[in-house]
């Protein structure tokens, strides 16, 4: 069972997809976490973010291993750590050099206790469409740039962060703009997707709308 769910940044992807993998017994694969830990090795070791080829180079090397330990850098979910996320993933040789991977995770899917899992849920930009384009159930989860900004500004307070709200609406308009318009993947809602725009509704109304989808499937 291969459940994607893509949507813009903060648009509360995560939190649902971890709630869903925990549900159904699948292991849960966020993808931004690639771009993030190629982002971040570039910034750490000086690299040109401009080139692509250097880029490619870093994604390249990339392995799970490295991944989880560029995580636990403070820049790894930091306002910086998203835009040289979103820089890096917008070079098609870095998306697709990072496609097998994605992909490969499903063949042997992981609980976080070592135990194989049913299946796959995929929380990303481009998994319904690219990655997982047979997935069994597609969803793309989002809401409008001022509601994600106002959730990303209350995480960023409460881990003593100083930015303010208005920062934080810009940059989500910058990578709104960068990921939906780059010409690798950009960012829709694949043909079977079920959209769920999160405005207006609570954590437990989009999972009950969520769980719902799935269990009628
Ligand atoms: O979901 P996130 O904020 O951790 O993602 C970080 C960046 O990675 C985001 O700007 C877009 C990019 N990304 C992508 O291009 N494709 C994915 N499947 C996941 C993330």
């Amino acid at each position: 069972m291969i459940i994607t769910i893509d949507g813009p940044a903060s648009a509360g992807k995560g939190t649902l997809a971890k709630e869903v993998a925990a549900r159904y017994g699948l292991a849960y694969f966020d993808t931004g976490m690639i771009y993030r830990a190629v982002g971040l090795e570039m910034y750490l070791s000086h690299k040109n973010l401009d080139s692509e080829e250097e880029a490619e180079k870093v994604a390249k090397d990339l392995s799970f291993a490295k991944m989880i330990s560029l995580s636990e850098d403070a820049d790894f979910r930091s306002p910086l750590g998203g835009k040289n996320a979103s820089i890096v993933s917008a070079y098609p040789k870095v998306r697709n050099t990072l496609l097998k991977m994605q992909q490969d995770f499903a063949k042997n899917p992981i609980l976080p206790d070592g135990k194989i899992a049913k299946g796959v849920v995929y929380d990303g930009r481009d998994t319904g469409t690219v990655v997982c384009p047979r997935a069994d159930i597609k969803l793309f989860i989002t809401a409008t740039a001022e509601v994600r900004a106002q959730r990303r500004y209350k995480e960023f307070q409460s881990k003593g962060l100083t930015i303010s709200y208005e920062e934080v609406l810009k940059d989500i308009i910058a990578r709104d703009e960068r990921d939906s318009k780059r010409s690798s993947a950009p960012l829709k809602p694949a043909e079977d997707a079920f959209i769920i725009d999160t405005s207006l509704l609570t954590i437990e109304q989009v999972r009950e709308k969520v769980f719902k989808i799935i269990d009628s499937h």
